[in-house]
This record gives C-alpha cells, sequence and structure tokens, in this order.
C-alpha cells in the first residue's frame, strides 16, 4: 500500500518545475536536494537559514557538527518527529520552515517545494522501518556545570559558530542578525536585573525562539547538547 503511493508520488516527482533558467524538467529528488540547501526557499528578506544550516544529511553527523536539528538521513519514514510532537513528515518540515525560516506561511502538500523536499528526504531515507528519535526539551532552564574550556571551543565551533561567528567579532557570521558572542550578555544585567548572565544564555540555548524567548534562533534538546557540552561552553565564552 505504502509503496504503491510511494510510485504515484514518484511519478508525479518528474513534473517539478526546472529552475536557474534550465529547460529540461529536473527530477524531484534533485530539486528537492538543491532547495534544502537554499535559503531562497524562503520567501522572507529576512531569512538567513536553509534546510542545511540545521540538518546534516548523512547516517551520522559528521564531526564538528554539533546541529540543533537531527540529520535527516532516514527521516521520511518515522511514525513520529520533533520527539512525537508531530506525526505528518509536513508538518515536521513546516515546523522549522515557520518558526526558524520565517516562512509566513506553511508550505502547501501539493506545492512543487513541499513535493521535492520529500523525493529528496525519502531518496536519503533507505529504513522504510526507522524509529522515531528522542527528543528532550528543558523546559526550566537551570545553571550547569562548568567544564572544560578546551572542549568549550570545540563545542562553539561545532554549535554556535556556523551562524554567530567568530567568538568577540562575529568574523564570518551568517546573519547580522546573530548576535556577537559573549559581548550580546553586557546588555544583560540592565534587561535582567538580578538573573546570572550565564543563565539568560542557558535559557537561550535551551528553548531557542520559543517559551516566550523570540527571535528565531533554534532551541538545543539534551540529546542534541549535553548539559556537560554546555557547561564547556560557558567556561569557554567566560559566562
Ligand atoms: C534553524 C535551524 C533549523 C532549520 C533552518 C530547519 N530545521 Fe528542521 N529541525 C530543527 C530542530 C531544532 C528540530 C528538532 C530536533 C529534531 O527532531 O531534529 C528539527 C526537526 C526537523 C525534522 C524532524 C526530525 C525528527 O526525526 O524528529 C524534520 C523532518 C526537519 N526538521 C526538516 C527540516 C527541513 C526540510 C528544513 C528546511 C525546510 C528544516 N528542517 C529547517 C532545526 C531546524
Ligand atoms: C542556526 C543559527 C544559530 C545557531 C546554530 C545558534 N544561534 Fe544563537 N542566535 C541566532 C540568531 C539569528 C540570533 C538572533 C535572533 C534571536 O535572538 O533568536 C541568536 C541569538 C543568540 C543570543 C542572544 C539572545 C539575545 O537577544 O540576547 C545568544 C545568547 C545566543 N544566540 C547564543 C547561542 C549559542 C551559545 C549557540 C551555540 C550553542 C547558538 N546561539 C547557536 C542564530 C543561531
Amino acid at each position: 500500500m505504502k509503496l504503491a503511493r510511494l510510485a504515484v508520488l514518484a511519478a508525479l516527482a518528474l513534473v517539478a518545475p526546472a529552475c536557474d533558467g534550465e529547460d529540461a524538467p529536473v527530477p524531484a529528488a534533485e530539486y528537492g536536494e538543491r532547495l534544502f540547501s537554499d535559503a531562497r526557499l524562503s520567501e522572507s528578506q529576512f531569512n538567513s537559514f536553509s534546510c542545511a544550516t540545521c540538518h546534516a544529511t548523512t547516517p551520522t553527523a559528521p564531526a564538528g557538527r554539533l546541529d540543533s536539528g537531527y540529520t535527516l538521513y532516514d527521516s521520511a519514514f518515522r511514525k513520529a518527529w520533533w520527539g512525537g510532537y508531530e506525526t505528518r513528515l509536513l508538518d515536521a518540515v513546516n515546523f522549522c520552515y515557520v518558526s526558524f525560516m520565517r516562512g509566513v506561511a506553511p508550505l502547501p502538500e501539493d506545492s512543487p517545494q513541499s513535493r521535492a523536499l520529500y523525493e529528496y528526504l525519502v531518496s536519503i531515507s533507505p529504513n522504510q522501518d526507522a524509529r522515531p528519535l528522542p527528543m528532550t526539551v528543558v523546559k526550566n532552564a537551570a545553571d550547569v556545570t562548568r567544564g572544560d574550556r578546551a572542549r568549550g571551543q570545540e563545542v562553539y565551533r561545532a554549535a554556535c559558530q556556523s551562524c554567530h561567528g567568530e567568538p568577540h567579532t562575529g568574523a564570518g557570521r551568517l546573519t547580522e542578525a546573530a548576535s556577537l558572542l559573549p559581548e550580546v550578555t553586557e546588555e544583560y544585567g540592565e534587561i535582567f536585573p538580578g538573573v546570572p548572565p550565564s543563565l539568560v544564555v542557558i535559557e537561550k540555548v535551551r528553548h531557542g525562539q520559543f517559551f516566550g524567548v523570540g527571535g528565531n534562533m533554534p532551541p538545543y534538546s539534551l540529546e542534541a547538547l549535553s548539559d556537560a557540552d554546555l557547561g564547556a561552553l560557558l567556561t569557554f565564552l567566560d559566562l
């Protein structure tokens, strides 16, 4: 049943529009792969993220990359996503699209973009029985034990640098909107009187834009970033 439906989708897939001025239709999975790493998937001029900003696509995440989102290898046939919060793949994708990529409205089910992204995710999902992955959200941000500075530097490079750029200068950052770390904390004393600045950073990392924090940074679950690594990162940032 599932296979029959896939065959129909695969047949439809060939009608995906050509892009970049090419004449021949591009197979949907290939079009999807391009969209996956293209921030222009979102119409918002304020977006600089693509799916690839936060998700690897290899069986295990490459060394030197600690992403907020899981690798999307084998993601297509899970029975649930986002730690069980989402039960349709398109909803899981649209949650990212709207929350992080400033998509004004969710991608409709029959849009060329959502169909192409689906075909691409299927093409990197050989296991039809892949299990849902856990996602433990830290609801109440609390202080963590500080750790090793050298490890903290590795964590910064792997988890924060792609968006925030080099510490102190922001050199190479993905977007001007990404605050300078740790300098942004200098104003926290005034904005959050009585709260240790490190706790504000912990809350930002654990909650991203959710729980009333705002912005469009993704949250890090405990699976994505351990408290031990977060503690090491804070040491590196002198927080
Ligand atoms: C700014 C970071 C960010 C961007 C950009 C982003 N995501 Fe996500 N995504 C996340 C986080 C965080 C989660 C929750 C953790 C998880 O389940 O991987 C998630 C979850 C998912 C999941 C569920 C994975 C699972 O098994 O639980 C899918 C599928 C997904 N994203 C697809 C996409 C696609 C496709 C795009 C591009 C349209 C995209 N994401 C853009 C951060 C991002
Ligand atoms: C996918 C890109 C991305 C990643 C990865 C990322 N950030 Fe951010 N971060 C942003 C953006 C964009 C902003 C500004 C908008 C906002 O506040 O959400 C931001 C804002 C912040 C702020 C400032 C909040 C404020 O306004 O005071 C802190 C602190 C922060 N990030 C810490 C981190 C740390 C630590 C890491 C690594 C564990 C990290 N970020 C990883 C994109 C990212």
